[in-house]
């Protein structure tokens, strides 16, 4: 039987939102954005996929599922964490950590960089926090990246 499945994601920097929207066309689903999500649009999905970046370790959609709970009961949830942080340096119990549903299967997907484009406070934290990314930008989005995520959906195994 065909999964009821949404895409839902949250970007400030476009990451996230290329992810989702790769992950909608491979899908043949809708790509929307977590904050306009209604809990009528919620109620006939399946499987939801959020797609977030990552900011001084906190991911975006947390506080949206946290806020959410009770909608999200007895739905499968996939968590597509989206940062900078190498893949073999990133915890992914401790992301999960954040509000997920018990049970929710997680991924970590390579998001891009770019110093120059942040708005004023992500550049302030930065230069508190990782004087290392001063006048940094990198590329890393990649559709590829998705495979793993693309076979977990379509019941090839749970890769994480
Ligand atoms: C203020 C700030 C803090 C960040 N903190 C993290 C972090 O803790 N871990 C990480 O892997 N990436 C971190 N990043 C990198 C972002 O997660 C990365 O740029 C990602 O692509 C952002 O997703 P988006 O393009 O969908 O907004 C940070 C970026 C900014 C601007």
């Amino acid at each position: 039987m065909t999964k009821t499945i949404l895409v839902a994601y949250r970007s400030h920097y476009g990451s996230s939102r290329r992810y989702a929207g790769w992950l909608a066309e491979r899908l043949h689903c809708p790509a929307v954005e977590w904050d306009q999500v209604r809990p009528e649009a919620l109620a006939g999905v399946q499987t939801l996929v959020l797609v977030g970046g990552v900011y001084a370790g906190c991911w975006s959609c947390a506080s949206g599922v946290k806020k959410r709970a009770a909608q999200l009961a007895g739905k499968e949830v996939v968590a597509c964490f989206c940062g900078l942080t190498p893949r073999e340096e990133v915890d992914l119990n401790a992301l999960k950590g954040q509000d997920l549903p018990s049970g929710a299967a997680a991924f970590w997907l390579p998001g891009d960089f770019d110093f120059a484009a942040l708005g004023l406070v992500h550049k302030g934290l930065i230069r508190l926090a990782r004087r290392d990314l001063l006048g940094v930008a990198v590329r890393r989005a990649d559709e590829g990246e998705l495979a793993p995520v693309l076979a977990y959906l379509q019941g090839a195994g749970a890769q994480r």
